[in-house]
């Protein structure tokens, strides 16, 4: 189903290209790029929780990267690594989704609490066929949370437990008394933890049970119906949701199930020709995968309104929110690593990669109030890679925290006329960016200039803005595959930026190639 899905979605890729292909000739390329942000027209809130991060039982993502247990030779605060969490606490991180992903689908969480000795260790069916010690479960993900500052999101497992088992984890980590309360507290957590979200099920769709629509939808009423929060507090429930362009699902889930839930999500990731299995290599490729990915990660907007179309025909009022809970690049792994494993690096393109959704998601923030990078450590668009002891921070990170005043800020229209960036097929507009009005007042704006060859000359008009002053960071490298690696973790990451200027009421940006820029405008 996956694969039959995703290749449907490559062959409407190629009948995209082809049409803005037409569009792209008509256009005058090489011209500046024109910009208005129209703060006199404040948007909808960019919620922080579009910054949530994925961790999943899956390769290197928890085991090794995040949690490395009573191992004295990396330096940890209860088992968790205190370089990456420094390196997570940095970036706000709002929210952790945890356990999975497929993982989720067969977890059965009373394998992964009380004395570690006596938690069986499994096999991960899904991620290699290795050994799953249980090490990591509920308790020390909640210690993960509260070591990152970050809030619970539990993805349940729909596929092979039962309501009963869901309701019981619930109960376990939430209920302030009974039995389960006990146990919880003779593993040492007495208080209740907060959940404030829950996944009901993963992917129904594949991994999380091969289900149709309609069946899905009616197994998301019943499972949900056994998520309750105790008196006072409250969890919102998120049904799994669509694959890429799975408009129908979204469609019979909001038909039949609308009403008992708080979010839907949907799962896109950027492929190179948009196949499945992934293919390409992370950090060996030439300018026209270059194109290829961008143009398959803006295909984002497209998604997001076709499945936006459809949720607001049940809910006009965009009460249920979209959560985008997986996105991000996925490439064949790094080679002589673990297949099972997702393991690739991370270059300048990824970086570009989450700017151009970053952008999006501020497009769509009127709905789109929580999406999820895949993944937070070690898999897949990685923020932060591990090897042992060494940690490195990746590009992707770097755009993470370029963009954190994002998290909880007003978005501001902006409209951008860009001239077009062409290679073979594939043909976009060479400039990607959003605006905000941060929680601390000052105008903040992103840029990427997409095009790696030719620099870019934004002059944005802002209405409703008397500013004077701009400051800003960019982050750029000398290739379109340049990366960080553990003998050199600094070769992409941003610096201070000197190209902006304001006159007039004109913002002036000279964008370098291949660049991402973001600016503080008071
Ligand atoms: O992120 C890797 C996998 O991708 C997740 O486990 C699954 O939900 C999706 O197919």
């Amino acid at each position: 189903m996956l694969k039959t899905l995703r290749q449907a979605t490559t062959a409407l890729l190629l009948c995209t290209s082809a049409l803005v292909a037409q569009t792209a000739s008509a256009d005058t390329d090489g011209k500046p790029t024109s910009a208005t942000i129209h703060a006199d027209k404040p948007g909808a809130v960019y919620d922080k929780r579009v910054f949530t991060q994925f961790a999943e039982h899956l390769g290197n993502g928890i085991y090794g990267g995040l949690y490395v247990g009573n191992d004295k030779s990396i330096p940890n605060t209860n088992g968790f690594r205190n370089d990456v969490i420094a390196a997570l606490r940095n970036l706000s991180v709002p929210i952790i989704r945890w356990p999975g992903g497929c993982f989720a689908d067969e977890y059965h969480w009373r394998e992964g609490i009380g004395p570690k000795k006596n938690r069986p260790v499994k096999v991960n069916t899904h991620w290699g066929g290795v050994t799953e010690p249980n090490s990591v479960g509920t308790d020390e993900y909640f210690e993960l949370l509260r070591q990152v500052g970050a809030e619970a999101y539990i993805s349940g497992n729909v596929g092979n437990g039962t309501p009963q088992e869901m309701a019981e984890w619930v109960e376990y980590m939430t209920a302030p008394a009974g039995s389960l309360a006990d146990l919880r507290a003779k593993n040492g957590h007495k208080e209740p933890y907060a959940v404030p979200y829950f996944g009901i099920g993963n992917e129904l769709w594949g991994c999380g049970g091969n289900m149709r629509p309609e069946f899905a939808a009616d197994e998301t009423r019943r499972y949900a119906t056994f998520v309750k929060s105790p008196r006072g507090t409250k969890i919102m429930k998120i049904a799994a949701g669509a694959n890429v362009d799975d408009t129908n699902w979204t469609e019979v889930m909001m038909r039949e199930a609308g009403d008992k839930l708080d979010g839907l999500s949907l799962h896109y990731y950027t492929l190179l020709n948009g196949a499945f299995p992934p293919i390409g290599n992370p950090s060996e490729f030439d300018e026209t995968q270059w194109a290829n990915i961008l143009s398959q990660a803006r295909r984002m907007d497209d998604l997001i309104t076709r499945h936006s179309a459809v949720m607001d025909k049940y809910d006009p009022q965009k009460r249920v929110f979209l959560a985008v809970d997986e996105w991000g690049t996925w490439y064949a792994q790094d080679k002589g690593t673990h297949p099972g494993f997702l393991r690739q690096q991370n270059s300048l393109r990824d970086a570009l990669v989450a700017s151009v959704h970053l952008d999006i998601f501020a497009k769509h923030a009127d709905r789109v109030r929580m999406t999820a990078i895949a993944q937070m450590v070690n898999v897949l668009q990685a923020m932060i890679l591990t090897d042992g002891k060494k940690m490195v921070l990746t590009p992707t990170y770097h755009v993470f925290e370029m963009y954190k005043p994002w998290q909880d800020a007003t978005v501001l229209p902006i409209e951008i006329d860009a001239p077009w960036y062409h290679k073979d097929q594939f043909n976009m507009p060479a400039v990607s960016g959003s605006a905000v009005r941060g929680k601390d007042g000052k105008v903040h704006v992103g840029l990427s200039n997409l095009d790696p060859n030719q620099p870019n000359t934004v002059a944005i008009k802002l209405d409703g803005v008397s500013a004077a002053n701009v400051s800003g960071r960019i982050l750029t490298a000398p290739a379109i595959n340049s990366l960080n690696s553990f003998d050199a973790p600094e070769t992409v990451k941003p610096v201070a930026f000197t190209g902006a200027q304001m006159s007039g009421g004109t913002l002036t940006v000279a964008l370098p190639p291949k660049s991402v820029v973001v600016l503080d405008v008071q």
